[in-house]
């Protein structure tokens, strides 16, 4: 009924429902495009309409706005946001910036857009490797928010001048690489897949390691038929729908389940989207000298592929 009523609205105001991998299977199941960060930002960049609505986290919607300022985009639950986002203040990080003069600055996409607007080039877990690969190699590099992610490019591309920002997602540092041993004990033959904001730790015992859609194309191209899944546990939606031959078995949390869920991307609703789309708000407004600066940085990024 209320995923009815979100199709008809969708068709009267001219309007797309963006979701991501994170969001409830019943969030997704209302979605046009379903993605990751990356493929979502392209996405918003290249769809005609009027009307983006984001079933996602702040900084995703906000990214839209950035690369769309004609399009109204809105956000059902503007505090969805995001702990690795949250993790690197704006002033803080550009106190941090000072502190290293002549490195260009890398920033993962899971930041506001104050940070982006002190970015040379932007990146996503799916194509972080591509853009510190396009930094000559000499050139020194801050990377930030993400020490995992940053950790994991710094030993994937030898680079010892890259100063990167204390930062994590608190859904990623908390998987169990105990309980992870002990799964993997039970089902000898599954494959581990990691996305890089885990620990080092837990990357080290993955099979495959890789963004939302990377994690995806591996468990679909694998020969295995069980994977233990170590990223935020809604992915195993999009998983089941397109191998129902396979066995995807979420990977535990130290604490019990909904630790392996992340919060904000759980705070969108069939109900918040309805009344979003009803009321046209909330609304991203930026401001627009910021969104201008942090536009070059997802730009720059966006032409790296
Ligand atoms: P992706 O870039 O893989 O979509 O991941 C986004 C995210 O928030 C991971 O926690
Ligand atoms: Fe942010 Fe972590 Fe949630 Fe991804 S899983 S949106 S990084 S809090």
């Amino acid at each position: 009924m209320i995923a009815e009523k979100i199709q008809a609205l969708k068709r009267q105001k001219g309007a797309v429902i963006l979701a991501h991998y994170y969001t409830s299977a019943e969030v997704q199941s209302v979605a046009d495009f379903l993605g990751d960060s990356l493929a979502l930002s392209i996405k918003a960049k290249e769809i005609d309409a009027p009307v983006i609505l984001f079933a996602g986290v702040n900084f995703m919607a906000e990214t839209a706005k950035v690369l769309c300022p004609e399009k109204k985009v809105l956000i059902p639950v503007p505090e969805a946001g995001c702990s690795l986002a949250e993790s690197c203040d704006a002033k803080d990080f550009g106190e941090f910036i000072s502190r290293y003069p002549g490195h260009k600055v890398v920033s993962y996409v899971n930041t506001s857009v104050g940070v982006k607007a002190l970015t040379d080039v932007c990146c996503t877990s799916t194509n972080a490797l591509k853009v510190v690969k396009s930094i000559p190699a000499d050139q020194p590099i801050i990377f930030g928010p993400d020490r995992n992610l940053g950790a994991y490019i710094q030993k994937l591309t030898g680079r010892d001048n890259m100063v990167i920002w204390d930062g994590a997602c608190d859904v990623h540092e908390k998987f169990s690489l105990e309980k992870i041993l002990a799964l993997k004990a039970e089902h000898p033959m599954a494959k581990v897949v990691v996305h890089p904001e885990c620990p080092a730790s837990i990357v080290e015992v993955a099979d495959y390691t890789g963004s939302t859609a990377g994690i995806l194309e591996y468990c679909g191209q694998s020969d295995a038929k069980e994977f233990i899944v170590v990223t935020e546990s809604g992915i195993l939606v999009e998983m089941e729908k397109r191998h129902p031959d396979k066995k995807f078995i979420p990977a535990p949390a130290v604490h019990e389940a909904p630790c392996n869920e992340c919060r904000y991307m759980k705070m969108i609703t069939l109900e918040n989207i309805l009344a979003c789309l009803e009321n046209e708000s909330p609304e991203i407004i930026l401001d627009e000298k910021t969104r201008q600066a942090a536009a070059k940085a997802i730009e720059n990024m966006v032409a790296i592929r």
